[in-house]
């Protein structure tokens, strides 16, 4: 299974990005996933090659121009995957909050476009014409779209078949399996007593060092617990 991103983008050289490192760019490298990063500018006319113009109504800032933006999604045509159509997402704030089960879906698909939007935005038209999909990764503003599309290519990433480790392997996880429906337990490793720089000394918790695995075990689910309840306690009332 391979999974192919179309990224339409006023900035293509910001992909991969942090996705050619580690496992990701491993995984880039052995063809498990690839990406065409577009950038819109090439489709625009003129000496000035404007993307984008005032908003009709008045306002601040500037917005992308539907017709060029349409020449490089038209523009698009990947032999290699005969799917089509397949899913167009524009990242935007205003958008449905990103999901493990959709991104879980996302991962499944063969191809996906991105539209990365920068200024105030795009024409709506483009988003009508074509039925994008839009998806935000959180309640704060980017000053584009292209980290998000990172972030939700990173997790669709993970999640395809020989990326992740061994033990680290992600089964068919929503949110909630992957975490135990909560938030993770805290984690030691060596040294046992840690002599920070600011004159403190921590130690590992004595109950981790004691051998009992079902002792262990509640302990983290009991850490587990409390720090669900106050951070996320959102988790506890919706365990989707
Ligand atoms: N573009 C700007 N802010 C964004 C956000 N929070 N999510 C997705 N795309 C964005």
């Amino acid at each position: 299974m391979t999974l192919h991103f179309n990224i339409l983008t006023l900035f293509p050289d910001m992909f991969p990005g942090p996705l050619g490192q580690s496992l990701s760019g491993k995984a880039l490298e052995r063809g498990d996933w690839s990406y065409n990063a577009l950038n819109i500018r090439d489709f625009a006319q003129g000496v000035h090659k404007c993307v984008d113009d005032t908003p009709y109504g008045g306002g601040a800032g500037m917005v992308m121009r539907a017709d060029i933006i349409e020449k490089a999604l038209l523009s698009l045509n990947n032999p290699l995957v005969p799917s089509s159509p397949h899913p167009l997402i524009y990242l935007s704030p205003r958008g449905r909050p990103l999901t493990q089960a959709r991104v879980q879906d996302l991962s499944r698909t063969p191809e996906i476009t991105l539209l990365c939007g920068r200024y105030e935005g795009v024409d709506q038209r483009i988003l009508d014409a074509y039925d994008f999909e839009e998806i935000s990764i959180g309640d704060y503003v980017l000053s584009g779209g292209e980290p998000a599309a990172l972030i939700l290519m990173d997790a669709c990433i993970r999640l395809l078949p020989g990326v992740m480790g061994n033990a680290e392997t992600p089964s068919e996880e929503s949110f909630a399996d992957a975490t135990g429906g909560l938030l993770e337990y805290p984690h030691y490793t060596r040294p046992d007593q840690w002599d920070a720089a600011n004159g403190q000394t921590y130690s590992v918790p004595d109950i981790l060092k004691s051998g009992d695995h079902a002792k262990i075990k509640a302990w983290r689910g009991e850490q587990s617990l409390a720090l669900t309840k106050e951070r996320r306690p959102d988790l506890l009332k919706n365990p989707a």
